[in-house]
């Protein structure tokens, strides 16, 4: 048998299969009964940082094409100042943030600051700007002063071209650090990532089956590394800001062998931390996660998770987590606990999170309908990209779809006619799940993307606080959004 080399084994998904050792530094760890999983034994790494201090931040954010690091090679890529993902964003609510973006890249692009609850007018949180190439645009972020703490990430957000720039490389990671110091032993930024690559090293394309069902990588990179490793010592609590920005996988996240506690999703904070075995993010989620360590070896893995398929596709199957290649799913990274045992660290203060409007009076009711259907000219049998649509439109950034009064609080039914979920999002104000197919959530859930099940229908309320203008909502896997599946909401 020819040895695999390494560049096929990242082609291949290499990751949790056991024939495909990464080279020399390949490392094989067997955990329980389960299967072997492979890492390729790099330390895991941090993407570059920048504070604000003072009450400011300013950054520049050059985006470019380059020869990149990426899952252990040099690939072909987008990146902002060089590195994939970004550089990491550490904001305190009440802060300015000030970013240059300078688009080296040979398409338009802009930037888009997902989930910061911000003014999405003027050089804000304003994604219907285009900024052509060879341009600058100077943004400028003011976070209230009860912003809420928890993880964001910032992205290209240009109609069209969302999805290929993401899958290239461009995005990053924003942090609004807490009020008070929650106790952690370390933190760790995990930004969960998926492309795929040729055996040139270039970033692979997309057919419009792949835009259709929403593209995944064969390859599910944390901070731009395959299989990164870590270690820490037993009974250590550790902080992890994870964020999916894969254009379209669903994470079904599980770390056996350790203790997860979740202080929140997206901005939405628990009031108390909730233990946890398993964490699904959708596209474009994030999870803030307190990690208790108990001695062993972990690893951190992404389970298949079924989002549904049209008639006529093969299903999610394409990516690093096909069903039938790997049951236990891809191994992102792995988690090595040995030595002195710590001190345990005392409990987490409670949280205020974002307040309850399940008895709010509600201002507005309305119907919003994610479909899926046939476009025009394709006949049956037909090779024609199907239309991606909410209450029966494409998006089209001259047509305002909803107008909301500022101050009000709205009740929205999220409804899903396709065979297929929709991860929906809605910028600038974070919705309240409180209803899923027909059952209250009987929890406080903030969430700024929420699944929308195949055939399912979802509840959120919304509170128009503070901030007016134009924005968008659509569906997070970025092929859907890129296809049309976006409308226009101002708030007045
Ligand atoms: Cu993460 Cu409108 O996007
Ligand atoms: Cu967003
Ligand atoms: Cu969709």
């Amino acid at each position: 048998m020819q040895p695999i080399s390494r560049r096929k084994a990242l082609l291949l998904g290499g990751l949790g299969t056991a024939a495909t050792v990464a080279g020399g530094a390949g490392v094989l760890w067997t955990l329980g009964n389960s299967r072997p999983a492979t890492v390729s034994g790099v330390e895991l790494a941090t993407p570059p940082e920048a504070g604000s201090a003072g009450g400011q931040l300013q950054v520049r954010l050059e985006a470019a094409p380059g020869q990149i690091p990426l899952a252990g090679r040099q690939a072909a890529a987008l990146a902002y100042n060089g590195s994939i993902p970004g550089p990491t964003l550490r904001l305190r609510a009440g802060d300015v943030l000030r970013i240059k973006l300078v688009n080296n890249l040979a398409a338009p692009t802009n930037l888009h600051v997902h989930g910061l609850h911000v003014t999405p007018e003027g050089n804000g949180d304003n994604v219907l700007i285009t900024v052509e190439p060879g341009a600058t645009f100077d943004y400028e972020y003011r976070l209230p002063e009860d912003h809420p703490p928890g993880v964001y990430w910032y992205h290209p957000h240009h109609h069209g071209m969302v999805a290929d720039q993401i899958f290239a490389g461009l995005f990053g990671a924003i942090i609004v650090e807490d009020p008070e110091p929650i106790g952690a032993s370390i933190e760790r930024v995990l930004v969960i990532s998926d492309t795929s690559l040729d055996g040139l090293g270039n970033i692979a394309g997309a057919t419009d089956m792949d835009r259709m069902m929403g593209r995944e990588g064969q390859l599910i990179l944390v901070n731009g590394q395959s299989g990164p490793q870590f270690t820490a010592r037993p009974g250590e609590r550790e902080r992890w800001r994870i964020v999916n920005t894969c254009v379209s996988c669903y994470l079904r996240l599980r770390l056996d062998g350790q203790q997860l506690q979740l202080l929140g999703m997206d901005s939405g904070r628990f009031q108390t931390p909730e233990d946890i075995e398993e964490l699904l993010l959708m596209p474009g989620n994030r999870a803030d996660l307190l990690v208790t360590t108990t001695a062993g070896d972990s690893v951190l893995r992404a389970l298949y998770q079924d989002r549904g398929s049209m008639p006529g596709m093969m299903g999610a199957g394409s990516g690093a987590r096909n069903p039938a290649g790997q049951p236990d799913g891809a191994a992102l990274a792995a988690l090595r606990v040995a030595g002195e045992p710590v001190a345990p660290l005392p409990a987490v203060p409670a949280s205020q999170g974002l307040g309850d409007l399940r008895s709010s009076a509600v201002a507005a009711r309305r119907q919003i309908v994610l479909a899926a259907g046939m476009g025009g000219g394709m006949g049956m049998g037909g090779a024609g990209i199907m239309r991606f649509t909410i209450n029966g439109r494409e998006f089209n950034s001259a047509r305002t779809d909803i107008t909301a009064t500022a101050g009000d609080i709205e009740e929205w039914t999220l409804t899903n006619t396709s065979p297929m979920d929709h991860p929906f999002h809605l910028h600038v104000w974070p919705m309240q799940v409180i209803e899923q197919d027909g059952a209250a959530v009987d929890a406080v859930r903030w969430q700024d993307v929420v699944n929308i099940p195949a055939n399912g229908r979802v509840k959120v309320r919304v509170h128009f606080r503070d901030f007016r203008g134009r924005s968008v909502f659509h569906c997070h896997i970025l092929d859907h959004e890129d296809l049309g599946m976006m409308g226009v909401i101002d708030v007045q």
